[in-house]
Formats: structure tokens, C-alpha cells, sequence
């Protein structure tokens, strides 16, 4: 959600901002735009729409001279998407522009009181309090301006910063948002995150909260807010340039449901030796024995992860498992305590709900651990503990294979506590790791199935509503699945506990009405068949996921499709796999953007 980049080299700043900006595009936004300093003046030029708008309005670029520059990709929240509220903002004299990620909380007031003093806003976003606040302390000193607007501002922000006085540097600064620094050869960049660097640098430096970059062609430093100077601490990012490029794929969500067994087998193979789960660097064996209760919180498909997990913990560890919307616990004065252990999931580790709980969950002394896949995000460097997900850059914003690392390292976890808990004997522990091992082949052996599921969604793509059932471990999965549907191809679909279909949703059901019935655990198959012949009886449409051995289905349903046999506690690994084609395919069909469906953002920043 929003992105930021900024550049200062030799070269014309404006073709590489939005080249930059076109990396970020995945995030999620709805204008964009880019200042430039051109021979000592603020040139900003801002387009509603996709950046290719931008481009246009720029010639690509070219007709905007000068070496330093900002430039943003805004998701609007305060005023409605267009080119004024679009970033940067400029000050009211021209002195200086700002682009913003987050939201500045006490914006009201401080835009009164600048009206009061004169300030004329332009725009109704919060971010040109900022703007305009740096224009109102500015006397000459470009870092004192800086320091006194962070002392007014509350909320969440990243922000590029520029000032027409100073041609060669410009600044940057965050707080719970994130910002990466790019050292290059003589020239050095910003970006929201490294894909939009990859292409100039793998040295980065991860800007802390209250930190100030100065940056120039040459030079980068940082201080405090007390205007002393800390260590620029340099990172080497470790991934090529082609895991953020689309290889081949007509899609990034494509591409990344392909890679999923390349990305279980990342995140388990490093973490089992002789025979054992090993989770290095975590210090969860120091405090286990005096967890009486977890609580996993996350948003969208990482809170499906999480209801995945809690089955898989519960069932493994014994240990009781609350699976919380990170939105709502928040808000709901959680029952925790230093005997609970609060696991936030997060695939892009700077959701604001997510970071948000793992703070309240620390503030009531509760021990934490993140499972991110973005290192040093946000998420993974506030929690305790981290294990990450070894999914690589994940650019779709509908998530599959993050997704599938989420269960993946859930599974780990589960067996690593159900062991150190004394709950699971050596022949169970050595059962349930051939299983999770051999589980990247079976999801290859699934996709064996692409082009069936291709057809089938050729059938139902014209649907309104469609619903996804199952039970325990399958209904977590069904979730998963109704998302993924809903969220590209905008049809309709809600996921439903089997059980609880005739508690009201049954009236739903109609002639040719698809149902999708998940009902791979077989202890759980009996009670799903019952529910799926209640639905069939109503004249619905079935379509079933089930355990290749259980073939008694197929005089039942309309269409079966088979995954192969694993673990019960594994199987929302293999089930999810058909629905995300499902998924897929059917938005493809209706000629949606598949990898930047309308409206949402791959990581929200915001509440
Ligand atoms: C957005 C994305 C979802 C994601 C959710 C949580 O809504 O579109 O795919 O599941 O955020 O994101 P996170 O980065 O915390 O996993």
C-alpha cells in the first residue's frame, strides 16, 4: 500500500523514479507521481491512475530534467484518488515536497492551526501537514525543520523529503512504516521495499523509526533525532533479479502458485536434522513449559494460515490456540499474560493491524514471535522470536505461496513444541516429518490437474455467488479458497463451517448454485458427505476436493478433484492448491487483473 522511492546520481532522476515506481506498482495504488529538482526549482507533475499515465504526462520521463528526485504510488485514504491529492505534496511557497506512507493521526489540528497562520492547503490528504509544518520551521537548516516537524507529527510515516536549497541531498525519515536505503555507485536510492532496488544494488540499509537520512550521490548518513550520527549498517540482499520478474508466467500469481513446492521445500529442508525439527536462533525452549496458551492474530490469508495452525497446534502440542483478526484483538483488551505466547503472522511483516497486536501483545507482557517473510520488516524485528517463511519476493497480491510457507512453518512449529512437550513419541515425530518432506511433490503432482481446473472454471465463471464448505482443517482451507476467488475475479463467494450450513446458509442454495466442498480429512469425510448431499439435494452444483482413496464421492457430486494422501493435519497444504487455480482461472476468464485486483493493496499500511 503506497510506495516511495527517491534517487540522487549524475544521471535524469525522473526515468529511473518511475522505473522505480513501476517495481512498487504490486503494493497497491491509485495515482502517482514524482518531484524532481530541475536547476534549483521543485518540478512535480502528478497523474491519476496507473503509472503508465504518469509516464505519459512525463514523456517517460524525459521531460523532467534534474539528478534528485522523490516520486510515490499513493493508495488513497484521506481525499478520494486524483491528481491534486496524489504525492508529492509541495509547501505552500515551493520549498519543499514530500512523499508519505501512513497515516499522520493529528493532522486536523495542525492543518488549523497552519490556516491560522496563513498556510493555504491545496490538497485533503494528511500529508501536507507535513509539507507544510517543514516550510513553517524553516529558517536555513534543512535538518532542523525536519526534527521540529517529527516532534509535531503523530501516527505512522515514511517520508522522502526535498528541499529546493539543496540540490544535492535529500532526506528521509520513518516510524512503523518501512524505508530502505540502496547504496549505489555514486548514486544512492530510497524504496518502500527492495524490489525497487534489486535492479541497482544489493547493498541496503534498513532505516530505522526515528531515524533521518541525508543522502547524496556520494554520501549517506543517518542520525537520531538528537542530531547525533549512528552506523549506516549495510545488508547484502541475497535474492537475483529474476524472483521479481515474471519468468515466462503471463502472471506473477502464476508464477508464484508454481513455485510452491520450491518454497516448502526452502522453508523445511534447512530446519529438520537427525530427524528432528531444529528452529535456530528462537528462544521459545527458554519459556515453552510456561506457555498456557497461544494466541495467533494476522490479517487476510495470514489469519487463515493462523486457523490452520491452531488446528495443527492444538492437535500436536496440547496447548490451547486462539486464532484472532489482528483488527479486532487489538481493540478487544486481550486475556494475555507472560504465560501467553502471541504469534503474528505476516507475510509482508508491515501490516499495521498485525504490527499493531504484536505491540499491544508485548505492552501486556506477553512472549511473541513473528513468522514473516520479509526480513527485518517491521513484524519480524518488533517480536521476540522470528522464523521465516522462505517464499522469496512475492509480487501477486492475491498470496499463494507465501500462504503455503505460513502452513509450512506452523507445521514445523507444532511438531518442534509437540517434542520438546513430550507429546508426540519418536514414531509419530518421524511419521509426520516424511510426511511434511514429501509434501513438495505432492503439491507438483497437483498441478498436474491445471488444465481440468481450467475447463471447469470456463463452466462457472459466469457465477454470482459461489460457496466454499468443509470442516475442522478443510473449512480453514475453504477459507482460504473463497478468498482467493473473491479477491480477483470479484465474484461473490463466502466459505462456510459444513456443519453450520443448515444453521441459515442452506436457504442460500438454489438450483445450479456451486458449491466447492473441501473433505480431505477422511475421519472428518462421512459428516462432510452428509452435508454436501443436503446442498446437493437443493438442486446445488458440487464440486469436491477429497483424499484420492475415497472415490466413493464421485457418484455424488458433479465434478472430483483428488489430492494425493498425506497426513490429515497436512492436507490444507494440498486442498488450497486446486482452489488457487479455481481461482485463478476464473478471473482470468473474466478478463480481471489478476495480479493487482481493484482495490487492494499487497501490504496495508493503514488501519
Ligand atoms: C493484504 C493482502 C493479502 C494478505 C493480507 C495480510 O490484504 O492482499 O494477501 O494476506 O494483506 O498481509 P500480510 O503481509 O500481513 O501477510
Amino acid at each position: 500500500m503506497c510506495g516511495i522511492v527517491g534517487f540522487v546520481g549524475s544521471t535524469n532522476a525522473a526515468p529511473i523514479l518511475l522505473n522505480n515506481l513501476e517495481k512498487l506498482e504490486y503494493r497497491g495504488y491509485d495515482s502517482a507521481g514524482i518531484s524532481v529538482i530541475e536547476n534549483g526549482c521543485i518540478v512535480t507533475k502528478k497523474a491519476k491512475g496507473r503509472i503508465a499515465n504518469l509516464k505519459k504526462l512525463t514523456d517517460d520521463g524525459k521531460n523532467v530534467n534534474g539528478c534528485l528526485g522523490i516520486g510515490h504510488t499513493r493508495w488513497a485514504t484521506h481525499g478520494e484518488p486524483n491528481d491534486i491529492n496524489s504525492h508529492p505534496h509541495e509547501s505552500m511557497h515551493g520549498k519543499f515536497a514530500v512523499v508519505h506512507n501512513g497515516i499522520i493521526e493529528n493532522y486536523v489540528s495542525i492543518r488549523e492551526s497552519l490556516t491560522k497562520k496563513g498556510f493555504k492547503f491545496m490538497s485533503e490528504t494528511d500529508t501536507e501537514t507535513v509539507t507544510q509544518l517543514l516550510e513553517s520551521y524553516y529558517d536555513g537548516n534543512i535538518m532542523d525543520a525536519i526534527v521540529k516537524t517529527l516532534h509535531m507529527i503523530d501516527g505512522s510515516y515514511a517520508l522522502g523529503i526535498i528541499c529546493n536549497d539543496c540540490t544535492d541531498k535529500f532526506y528521509a525519515v520513518k516510524k512503523d512504516n518501512p524505508l530502505i536505503i540502496g547504496l549505489g555507485d555514486g548514486e544512492n536510492y530510497i524504496a518502500s521495499d527492495v524490489t525497487a532496488l534489486i535492479e541497482h544494488t544489493r547493498k541496503v540499509c534498513y532505516l530505522e523509526d526515528n531515524e533521518i537520512a541525508v543522502i547524496s550521490k556520494d554520501s549517506v548518513h543517518i542520525y537520531n533525532l538528537n542530531g547525533e550520527e549512528v552506523e549506516v549498517k549495510v545488508k547484502e540482499i541475497d535474492w537475483n533479479i529474476n524472483a521479481a520478474e515474471k519468468g515466462g508466467y503471463p502472471h506473477f500469481m502464476m508464477k508464484e502458485i508454481m513455485e510452491q513446492p520450491k518454497v516448502i521445500r526452502d522453508t523445511v529442508t534447512p530446519r529438520i536434522k537427525n530427524g528432528e525439527v531444529v528452529l535456530d536462533g528462537i528462544e521459545l525452549d527458554r519459556y515453552l513449559d510456561t506457555v498456557n496458551k497461544i494466541v495467533i492474530t494476522a490479517c487476510g490469508s495470514a489469519y487463515h494460515a493462523g486457523f490452520v495452525g491452531k488446528y495443527v497446534l492444538e492437535k500436536l502440542a496440547r496447548v490451547p490456540v486462539e486464532v484472532d483478526l489482528a483488527s479486532e484483538f487489538r481493540y478487544r483488551d486481550p486475556m494475555i499474560n507472560k504465560n501467553s505466547l502471541v504469534i503474528a503472522v505476516s507475510q509482508s511483516g508491515e501490516t499495521a493491524d498485525t504490527l499493531a497486536a504484536l505491540k499491544e501483545a508485548k505492552r501486556r507482557g506477553a512472549k511473541t514471535l513473528a513468522i514473516v517473510n520479509v526480513v527485518s520488516s517491521a513484524i519480524a524485528t518488533t517480536a521476540d522470536d522470528v522464523i521465516y517463511t522462505w517464499a522469496g519476493p512475492e509480487i501477486a497480491v492475491a498470496t499463494t505461496k507465501a500462504y503455503s510457507a505460513q502452513l509450512t512453518v506452523f507445521y514445523l512449529l507444532a511438531i518442534y513444541m509437540a517434542r520438546r512437550l513430550g507429546k508426540i513419541d519418536d514414531a509419530r515425530n518421524a511419521q509426520l516429518i516424511a510426511d511434511l518432506l514429501k509434501l513438495p511433490e505432492k503439491v507438483e503432482k497437483l498441478f498436474e490437474q491445471k488444465t481440468v481446473i481450467q475447463n471447469m472454471a470456463s463452466l462457472y465463471f459466469n457465477e454470482k455467488h459461489i460457496f466454499f464448505i468443509g470442516r475442522n482443517l478443510d473449512y480453514a482451507s475453504a477459507l482460504e479458497g473463497s478468498l482467493k476467488l473473491k479477491e480477483i475475479s470479484y465474484i461473490h463467494s463466502e466459505a462456510y463451517a459444513a456443519g453450520e450450513l443448515k444453521h441459515g446458509t442452506i436457504s442460500l442454495i438454489e438450483e445450479g448454485r456451486l458449491v466447492v466442498a473441501v473433505a480431505c480429512q477422511n475421519q472428518l469425510f462421512e459428516k462432510t458427505l452428509s452435508n454436501i448431499r443436503e446442498v446437493k439435494a437443493r438442486g446445488a452444483d458440487i464440486v469436491a476436493i477429497v483424499d484420492e482413496s475415497n472415490t466413493v464421492i464421485e457418484s455424488e457430486t458433479d465434478k472430483v478433484l483428488y489430492i494425493p494422501s498425506t497426513d490429515p493435519l497436512f492436507t490444507a497444504s494440498l486442498s488450497v492448491i486446486p482452489m488457487q487455480f479455481f481461482g485463478y482461472y476464473v478471473a482470468a476468464a473474466n478478463g480481471c487483473d489478476i495480479d493487482k485486483p481493484r482495490n487492494l493493496a499487497k501490504s496495508v499500511t493503514v488501519e
